[in-house]
């Protein structure tokens, strides 16, 4: 196996994030020194992923606590205001960022300073990238087992969207942790990796890491959908998730929602992989999911190069919602929540 270049270091008060932007043709690494670099690094797309735009979010508080020795609780907030304000559709920013407050405040009432602060973020990040490994692990072993009794086989042919792999969580993945753990374990047919349009996280990022890892896969687009399904190609589906409300209802990348539909008519079952920091237990309901709206240039334009007639104008959703009814089961830490409903989702996450 080539070796794997970990997406987000902490160097000696420096957060080192691999530019995913230039992947697969480049390996470089983009230097964040303040809050502001960790903001531009989540917004412009150097660093990508739920998992770990959160984990980055931890960082770019550490950054921030660097440089504002003598900070308070409200300014604190403030600069997780502003890291959160990067991207608006992956709840685990919000997530992190609040634990951070939370960890700001508990420290001032123990110590009566914030003296210490960057060292407890770091901590807390480093701690965070140990945990997301455990977890992928389970969810990947939870995957495993229902999938060979559900197909009663043991190899598979599988596809997946987006890019959902260790440059999207640290260590391992979730949806692309399943495929590297059934990959481990010979259990592999071929993977078919959805190229998703139009930042390409697919071809660029999932293809990079499947090839690092000498999984067989091929690139589809987005259009191969019914094709692949309707000529019984395709076992089992594994997508992640950027927010898993209440009911089920499903935010990930743009065309994950569409895949489903398809996989619903084929009869093909559907995974939404994803640990429970991916969850947002104050929505209800799929409709109260900020989705993100990109520039319409990232449509438009391939590579500096105009696609379409000038003048032309683009519209760059870049998530949409999978309806909970249309997903057959979701993995996170703690279980298999199948059938997908608010009630066995409450149930398996332990949550009211
Ligand atoms: O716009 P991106 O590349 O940040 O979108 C990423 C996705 O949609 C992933 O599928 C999702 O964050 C899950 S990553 C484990």
């Amino acid at each position: 196996m080539s070796s794997l270049i970990n997406p987000l270091i902490w160097d000696d008060g420096v957060l080192k994030l691999l530019d995913q932007r230039k992947l697969p043709l480049e390996e470089t690494i983009v230097e964040c020194r303040t809050h502001e670099d960790a903001f531009n690094g989540i917004r412009d797309m150097v660093v990508r992923g739920a998992p770990l735009i959160g984990y980055t979010g931890i960082f770019g508080m550490a950054l921030f606590a660097k440089g504002n020795r003598n900070t308070s609780i409200e300014e604190l907030q403030k600069a997780a205001d502003y890291l959160n304000s990067s991207r608006p559709t992956a709840v685990n920013l919000n997530y992190e960022l609040r634990r951070c407050v939370q960890i700001a405040k508990d420290l001032k009432s123990s110590e009566g300073s914030l003296e210490n602060l960057e060292k407890e973020f770091v901590k807390f990040g480093h701690e965070q990238l140990e945990i997301i490994h455990t977890h992928n692990l389970s969810m990947a072993k939870i995957a495993q087992k229902d999938l060979e009794a559900r197909l009663g086989k043991k190899k598979f042919r599988i596809m997946t969207l987006c890019n959902t792999g260790y440059l999207a969580c640290g260590p391992m993945g979730t949806a692309l942790g399943v495929i590297a753990h059934l990959a481990n374990n010979d259990q592999i047919e071929h993977v078919y990796a959805s190229e998703t349009r139009p930042y390409l996280q697919g071809i660029r990022l999932t293809s990079y890491e499947l090839k690092k890892q000498n999984i067989p896969h091929d690139v589809v687009c987005e259009g191969s959908f019914s094709y692949l399904m309707k000529k019984g190609l395709i076992d089992a589906i594994f997508i992640g998730a950027d927010r898993i409300v209440r009911n089920g209802d499903t935010a990930n990348k743009i065309g994950s929602s569409t895949l489903s539909i398809v996989a619903k008519h084929y009869n093909v079952p559907f995974f939404v992989v994803a640990p429970t920091s991916s969850f947002d237990f104050e929505s209800d309901h799929g409709d109260q999911i900020p989705i993100e709206l990109r520039d319409q240039d990232e449509i438009l334009f391939c590579k500096g190069q105009r696609l379409a007639p000038e003048g032309v104008s683009a519209l760059n959703p870049s998530f949409d919602v999978t309806d909970a009814n249309c997903i057959s089961g979701i993995i996170c830490e703690k279980g298999l929540i199948d059938p997908v409903t608010k009630e066995n989702l409450l149930k398996v996450t332990g949550r009211n």
